[in-house]
This record gives structure tokens, C-alpha cells and sequence, in this order.
């Protein structure tokens, strides 16, 4: 998703569906937080977005009204506290969810776990009711996990459709493009590498024999199959 932001060559109309263009409501759960705060700039500058929905339990109303002042079409609008979740997930065509914890030290991923997977429970419960059309973005981790209960959620209210639920890993893409071309001194621009799997450890895997341009590295490669390009990073 940053990527598609930040590289304005691929803003098109092809991100989304094809019957509606540049009128897509997008609700960010989490909108106050560490990556809820920068991406939701990022939509407020984005031609597509005609409506920004800003949800938090904390300071969404400074938040929005911060972004609100950027000159750009989309409205937006700051929604704080559960009582008004369905209000601002109310016919979404996306809703992106940065909601939750990130991990400290001393923490294990089970207690994140623990913590996130009932934020992520109840946020697509919400949006099973209001918004069973959009598509769901998920960022909270342990993404590997969240997604398969918002499934579930959704599953259990009649109202999933596999095809519109995604764990957000542009991040393992952005990393390794940058990680490559600075292997390779090349301009991080021109880098792509295909990565596929999840969002955790080894479930990360950088297809380096399928980058363009194309690369090698002899011996015994670095963030190959097997390493965690982001294990010294947040996310
Ligand atoms: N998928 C990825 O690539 C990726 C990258 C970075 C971070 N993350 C994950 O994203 C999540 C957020 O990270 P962060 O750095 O922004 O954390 P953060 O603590 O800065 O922000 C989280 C926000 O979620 C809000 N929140 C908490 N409970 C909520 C609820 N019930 N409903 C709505 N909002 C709620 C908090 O008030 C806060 O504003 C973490 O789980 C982190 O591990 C994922």
C-alpha cells in the first residue's frame, strides 16, 4: 500500500475495482497510532480517496482535523471510542486496520496475540454489519493470525468473501527492493523483488531469483528463504 502511494506512476484506476473511480470511502481502525498517523496522510493525498474515516479510541479528533486541512477532495472525518465504530465503518469500500499493539521488548508474540486478536475481532464484526462490501486490509500483527479471524468473524456472519480479506506485508516488499538495491548498488527505484508468503520469520520469502533486474548472490544469500528481513525492525 505505501508503495502504491508514494510511487505515483501506479496510482491508477487499476488498484481498485473498475466501476467507481476516485469516490472510494476508506476508514483507517487505528487511525491515531504510529502507522495509523502517516498513512492516513498518505490517503488524504490520494486521488482515489473521496471520503477518509479516521477511527480510534484515542485522538482522532486532532488527527482529523490536522489532515482535514490539506488541500486535497477527500473529507475527512475523526471518529474516538467504540460507540462510534459502526458510524465510521459505515459503507466503507476499504477499511485498512493499524489498531492495535506493537510489540516491546520482553513481550512474546503471544501476548500480542492476545492483545490484537480481539481488537481485530471486534473491528470486523463491525464491519461484517456496515460495510460487508469493503475490502479489509489488515496491518496488525500478528498478521499471520489476524487475518484468519477476521475471517472467521466474517464467516460466522455470512458475509466473507476471500477474495476481498488481505494481511498487509508491503512492508517485506518495500524492505527487500531497498535491501537488494543496496546489496547491488542499484537505484532502489528500479528494484522489484517478488515476495510471497505471510508476515512472520520464515513465512517471509523474497523470490530472489525472480527480481528485476535480475541478480545474483553467490554462496549463501542474505534474507534468502529462511532469514526475517525485518527481524531488526518494528512491524
Ligand atoms: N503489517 C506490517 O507490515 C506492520 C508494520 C508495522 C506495524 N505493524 C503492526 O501494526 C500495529 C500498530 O502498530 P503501531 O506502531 O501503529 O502501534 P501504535 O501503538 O503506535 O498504534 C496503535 C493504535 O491502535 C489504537 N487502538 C488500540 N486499540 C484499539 C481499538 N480497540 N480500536 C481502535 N484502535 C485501537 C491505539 O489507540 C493506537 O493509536 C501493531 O500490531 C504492529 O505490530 C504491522
Amino acid at each position: 500500500m505505501f508503495s502504491r502511494v508514494v510511487r505515483p506512476t501506479v496510482i491508477t484506476a487499476r488498484n481498485f475495482s473498475t466501476t467507481k473511480q476516485n469516490n472510494y470511502k476508506v476508514a483507517v481502525c487505528g487511525a491515531a497510532g504510529g502507522i495509523g498517523q502517516p498513512l492516513s496522510l498518505l490517503l488524504k493525498i490520494n486521488p482515489l480517496v473521496s471520503e477518509l474515516s479516521l477511527y480510534d479510541i484515542v485522538h482522532t479528533p486532532g488527527v482529523a482535523a490536522d489532515l482535514s486541512h490539506i488541500e486535497t477532495i477527500a473529507k475527512v472525518q475523526g471518529f474516538n471510542g467504540a460507540e462510534s465504530l459502526r458510524d465510521a465503518l459505515k459503507n466503507a469500500d476499504v477499511i485498512i486496520i493499524p489498531a492495535g499493539v506493537p510489540r516491546k521488548p520482553g513481550m512474546t508474540r503471544d501476548d500480542l496475540f492476545n492483545m490484537n486478536a480481539g481488537i481485530v475481532k471486534t473491528l470486523a464484526q463491525a464491519a461484517a454489519e456496515v460495510a460487508p462490501k469493503a475490502l479489509i486490509g489488515i496491518i496488525t500483527n500478528p498478521v499471520n493470525s489476524a487475518v484468519p479471524i477476521a475471517c472467521e468473524v466474517l464467516k460466522k456472519a455470512g458475509k466473507l468473501d476471500p477474495k476481498r480479506v488481505f494481511g498487509v506485508s508491503t512492508l517485506d516488499v518495500v524492505r527487500a527492493n531497498t535491501f537488494v538495491a543496496e546489496a547491488k548498488g542499484l537505484n532502489p527505484k528500479d528494484v522489484n523483488v517478488p515476495v510471497i508468503g505471510g508476515h512472520s520469520g520464515i513465512t517471509i520469502i523474497p523470490l530472489l531469483s525472480r527480481v528485476t533486474p535480475n541478480v545474483s548472490f553467490p554462496g549463501k544469500a542474505a534474507g534468502a528463504h529462511g532469514q526475517d528481513p525485518g527481524r531488526r525492525h518494528r512491524g
